[in-house]
């Protein structure tokens, strides 16, 4: 059998018999390789990590090593970022809404802050450096709520703002580094991103050459990036630009594999097959209608379908509808919801007072825990 993301299956068992389930695992081996492609189609291109996708420290120390900046959009993301040591060279802040202590954050750690709308103008710091998010008022190949780059999302500049957010911020004697732009997430018609980047282009004729074009990310996992790479080179091209990309999924989702056990089986209306992870681990599924592929870790010669659903006392807690699986499955047996290293740790939760799992990195040579699993204590402490 094929191994998983670079894992075998006997280190995923040896994985879930050490650090217990559910387990977020993940594999060095292919975040190392899906940096390489990104490095390799946009050469000569500042890539900034989307700490969205995946914050853990362990992660993040990694692409800096690797020379990756990373795109913030929290106070608590700024922290992680200052925490593994990035410099002001390193760091981006986002966000439709930033507070008073995310513009004092950014000041102080000297990050080019992404401005969002024009009212922003007035609660930068002092010489803020800036790029200008723009939304380029187009349908988006994704689930609705991925998409940010369509006319009626909450983000970015609109075109016939810029002319005025452009003034007000030489006005304020703030520095304006280039655009920015970011369509969405998990795109499947790469057609979308050229129409975008023309899109922007056009918008020369207002702001005159610029430093930078920050194209964001939002690539599907099977993406053609050298030919999103053309399409953006092309773009930055028309405003003299140096490139700058904003990858968060593409980094990492490969890389990780969520690790849930068999708790048995139902039958209603459909039928069921019950797992100790669901939508505090994954919510993916449940807030997107995401589908991950999933590999059954036992053997069985006939498939039978299921869907997949966890413990939660919700209707909406399934990880997967109508999902073949090896019929025989036993209480215990061992089940890999695949491509769940992005916005699968980072968006699990403590509701039901579940202690959010564990997650565990494969060197090459050997297991470590990146992420010890939480006790129900620590879910609470903070209300004691
Ligand atoms: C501004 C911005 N840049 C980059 C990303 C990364 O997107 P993705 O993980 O789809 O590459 C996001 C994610 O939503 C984003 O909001």
């Amino acid at each position: 059998m094929l191994p998983l993301s670079g894992l075998t299956d006997e280190q995923l068992h040896q994985a879930a018999d050490r650090f217990g389930t559910p387990l977020y695992v993940y594999s060095a081996a292919e975040l190392d390789a899906a940096l390489g492609r990104v490095q390799q189609a946009f050469s000569g291109t500042r890539i900034w990590y989307a700490m969205k996708a995946n914050p853990n420290l362990t992660l993040l120390r990694r692409m800096r090593a690797a020379g990756v900046g990373f795109e913030c959009v929290s106070a608590g993301e700024l922290a992680r970022a200052e925490h593994i040591g990035a410099d002001a060279e390193g760091i981006l802040i986002n966000g439709p809404a930033k507070s008073d202590a995310e513009y004092a954050a950014g000041a102080r750690l000297g990050a080019t802050f992404i401005l969002d709308r024009p009212e922003e103008v007035a609660l930068l710091p002092a010489h803020a450096r800036v790029l200008i998010r723009v939304n380029p008022g187009l349908p988006v190949s994704t689930h609705d709520h991925l998409a940010t780059g369509a006319a009626d999302s909450k983000f970015g500049v609109r075109p016939d703002e810029l002319p005025a957010t452009l003034s007000a911020l030489r006005d304020a004697g703030h520095t304006l580094q280039g655009l920015h732009l970011h369509i969405g997430s998990a795109i499947r018609d790469a057609a979308d991103f050229g129409a975008a980047f023309e899109r922007v282009a056009a918008l020369r004729a207002m702001t005159g050459p610029l430093e930078v074009l920050d194209v964001g990310g939002g690539w599907g996992l099977d993406a053609d990036l050298h030919g999103i790479a053309a399409q953006a080179q092309a773009a930055a091209a028309v405003f003299g630009a140096a490139l700058w990309v904003e990858p968060g999924r593409y980094l990492v989702a490969r890389a990780g594999v969520l690790l849930t056990r068999v708790m048995g089986h139902k039958t209603t209306g459909r039928a069921f097959t019950l797992l100790d992870a669901g939508m505090t681990e994954l919510l993916r599924p449940m807030l997107y209608g995401a589908e991950h592929p999933v590999r059954a870790l036992w053997q069985g010669e006939q498939q039978q379908v299921s869907d997949l659903a966890g413990p939660a006392c919700e209707s909406g807690d399934l990880l997967g509808r109508d999902v073949p699986l090896p019929a025989g499955a036993t209480r215990g047996d061992l089940l890999a919801l695949l491509d769940a290293g992005a916005y699968g740790a980072a968006m699990s939760s403590n509701y039901l007072t579940r202690p959010r799992p564990a997650e565990a990195l494969w060197d090459g040579q050997e297991w470590q825990v990146i992420r010890r699993r939480e006790t129900v204590q620590e879910v609470w402490a903070a209300e004691e």
